[in-house]
């Protein structure tokens, strides 16, 4: 089963409890939301305050994506504010408090996420695949929708399949960047199931649309 969640970085911010309902109705799975914060990548969007007023909003299940350095440092306030799923990135931080925050998330009754950037080998990832619930390739460098997708992951996405199948058969895949109803179906064919799109889904004129075509792609 393909897992649609949009990406609130492309919706209209003004309002984006309608936005979110809006393409909740259209058929998406989860919400992500990327949180920026101008030192790991160069661009800033949204923290903890919108992610709790968002919480409120609505029912869906939040997928939060922290692109900041040292998440350890924040992990637990994305949890409290209301975050269903916390994903880190290996490049955010050293090993010792990666293993911290995945555990403090854990702790927190959340799922848990770890990140690799398109230049981070799939091998950086093993020592974490069989404690965490999915695994994010980025298939654009992170920092700003509306990118290009980056076809050399591909293989990173089939690796990571095949280590998975071994360690933690029931963890997901997901790919973030410049996936539309073309490139959906190479990464689905990679082995991915969960795939984020802000552009293909919020810049659509029939989300509904977008949305039935990411998923069948
Ligand atoms: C990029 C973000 C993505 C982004 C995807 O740093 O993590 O979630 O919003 O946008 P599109 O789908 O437009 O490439
Ligand atoms: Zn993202």
């Amino acid at each position: 089963m393909t897992i649609i969640a949009p990406s609130l970085l492309s919706a209209d911010f003004a309002k984006l409890k309608s936005e979110c309902d809006e393409v909740m109705a259209a058929g998406a799975d989860w919400l992500h939301f990327d949180v920026m914060d101008g030192n790991f990548v160069p661009n800033i969007s949204f923290g903890i305050p919108v992610l709790k007023s968002l919480r409120k909003a609505t029912d869906a299940f939040l997928d939060v994506h922290l692109m900041v350095d040292r998440p350890e440092r924040y992990v637990a306030a994305f949890c409290d504010a209301g975050a269903d799923l916390v994903s880190v990135h290996v490049e955010a931080t050293q090993p010792q408090a990666l293993s911290e925050a995945i555990d403090l998330i854990r702790a927190k009754g959340k799922k848990v996420g770890i990140v690799v950037k398109p230049k981070t080998p799939a091998s950086v990832l093993l020592p974490y695949l069989d404690r965490v619930d999915l695994v994010l390739v980025m298939t654009v460098e992170p920092g700003f929708g509306g990118q290009k997708f980056m076809h050399d992951q591909l293989a990173k996405i089939e690796v990571l399949r095949a280590m998975l199948n071994e360690l933690n058969p029931g963890c997901h895949i997901q790919v973030d960047g410049g996936v539309d109803a073309e490139t959906a179906a190479l990464v689905k064919k990679a082995g991915a199931n969960v795939l984020v799109a802000g552009s293909a889904v919020f810049g659509a004129s029939d989300r509904a649309a977008a949305i039935a075509a990411l998923r069948n792609a």
